[in-house]
């Protein structure tokens, strides 16, 4: 079975990784933008592309002919691949274009949100002058501020955390209104941040385990956001701080999201979907929704999947998803280890001298991401160099697993984040 792999960060490897699991015994082709050695080493062959360039994924993609392709970032998805592989007749493991708008424009996700769920969204409005923000404002004078396009995960703006004034918010929501002719405006929801993700085959939702991502880039969520410096979860599929019911709420919001938009776009949504849900007093609060798997998450949520990872692709690709996705219940803990100064300022470049012992080790296990090889060495680039990842019976003793191997290595050059996670259930909001 021939698999297409499009991607080339963590994610994707850990994407890799289930692929090669597989009983399928699949043959892996990889079409990416860096030259990931964790991807390119165990695929059959490669096409170094931007995935912004669907042509010339789709190039790739007929000389191949995969059984499936499957997809990790979102600008591929944004950007209508799916469409363009379907109709030349491919299957794959994600959404269509006009689904994935529930990711790349958050204006529509609103509205969408608003009309077809009616529950779940903080006070929102679309804003396209700068009275329209000086009005929101004067009512939420916390808020947040986010493009409509997609922004890997960079472009949010919080006034009292990234926005320190009035008038800086206002300039910020003047910028985008300038650039993009309009922002999105919503009401600081305070709380504990928790990601969802679900396998879907448009018609059933299969829930993975939940995670929680740590967004900042430097320790107590300080500094400027980033992709995800690390994650965890817990053993019972939970958090510590999410009950049963907030996580029946969360997915019911998912269910409806995924059945009207299917109806909608009148295309099955197939793939993953994943939602961003803030717990509060009164709930979970829909953050945002991402098309696809999220990085760091997927590296926590695949590496305890236990149904044959291929054969639920397939299943879902096909529009049958296999009845069941089971998970071991264990606890994971990732974390990413980035180039110093990432990211307003990373050091790009610079070797990195992984030990012998962890390059086979399988707990913690690593997983290249953002990385140039040259002569077997390999080198930062501007963006999340590798993570780590353990597997235990309690995230306590998965995050000693990982502290320990980083106490042993001091890996030069790089930088992570030693308080993740937090298990205290600190307020991140
Ligand atoms: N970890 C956040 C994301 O994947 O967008």
């Amino acid at each position: 079975m021939k698999v297409l792999l499009v991607g080339g960060g963590g994610r994707e490897h850990a994407i890799a990784k289930a692929i090669l699991r597989s009983n399928y015994s699949a043959e892996l082709f990889a079409y990416l933008d860096i030259a990931n050695p964790g991807i390119t080493r165990v695929a059959s062959d490669y096409s170094l592309g931007s995935l912004n360039d669907i042509a010339s994924l789709a190039v790739y993609a007929e000389r191949i002919k995969p059984d499936i392709v499957i997809f990790g970032p979102e600008v591929c998805l944004a950007g209508g691949a799916v469409d363009v592989l379907e109709s030349k007749g491919m299957r794959c493991l994600g959404p269509t274009r006009a689904q994935a708008r529930i990711e790349s424009d958050k204006s529509f996700m609103r509205n969408f949100m608003k009309r077809y769920v009616g529950r779940g969204s903080p006070r929102w409005r679309v804003v396209r002058d700068a009275n329209e923000v000086r009005e929101f404002l004067a009512l939420y004078p916390n808020a947040v501020i986010k493009p409509f396009g997609l922004t890997g995960g960079k472009g949010v703006k919080v006034l009292g955390r990234q926005l320190h004034t009035h008038e800086e918010a206002m300039a910020y929501a003047n910028e985008l209104i300038s650039r993009d002719g309009g922002c999105l405006l919503e009401e600081r929801v305070l709380g504990e941040e928790f990601s969802l993700m679900v396998f879907t085959d448009g018609k059933r939702l299969c829930p993975m385990p939940l995670v929680q991502d740590y967004k900042y880039a430097h320790e107590g969520d300080t500094g400027p956001m980033t992709g995800g410096m690390g994650s965890y979860s817990d053993s019972s599929h939970l958090l510590p701080f999410v009950t049963q019911k907030d996580f029946d709420n969360a997915l019911s919001i998912m269910n409806d999201v995924i059945r009207n938009l299917s109806q909608l776009t009148k295309t099955p949504y197939r793939g993953v979907l994943y939602g961003q849900f803030m717990k509060t007093e009164h709930g979970p609060i829909l953050i945002e929704f991402n098309a696809r798997f999220g990085d760091p998450e997927a590296i926590n949520v695949l590496a305890l999947l236990e149904t044959d990872f291929l054969e639920l692709c397939l299943s879902i690709a096909e529009g049958e998803m296999v009845d069941r996705v089971h998970f071991r219940h264990q606890a994971t803990v990732c974390k990413y280890l980035v180039p110093k100064g990432y990211p307003d300022q990373p050091m790009a470049n610079i070797p990195v001298l992984v030990p012998e012992f962890l390059l086979h080790s399988l707990n913690p296990e690593i997983y290249l991401a953002s990385v140039n090889e040259s002569n077997g060495i390999i080198f930062t680039t501007k963006s999340r160099t590798l993570a780590l990842l353990a597997v235990a019976a309690t995230p306590w003793e998965a995050k000693r697993i990982v502290d320990e191997t980083l106490n042993s290595w001091n890996p030069e050059g790089l930088y992570y984040r030693r308080d993740i996670p937090r298990l205290g259930g600190m307020s991140q909001g």
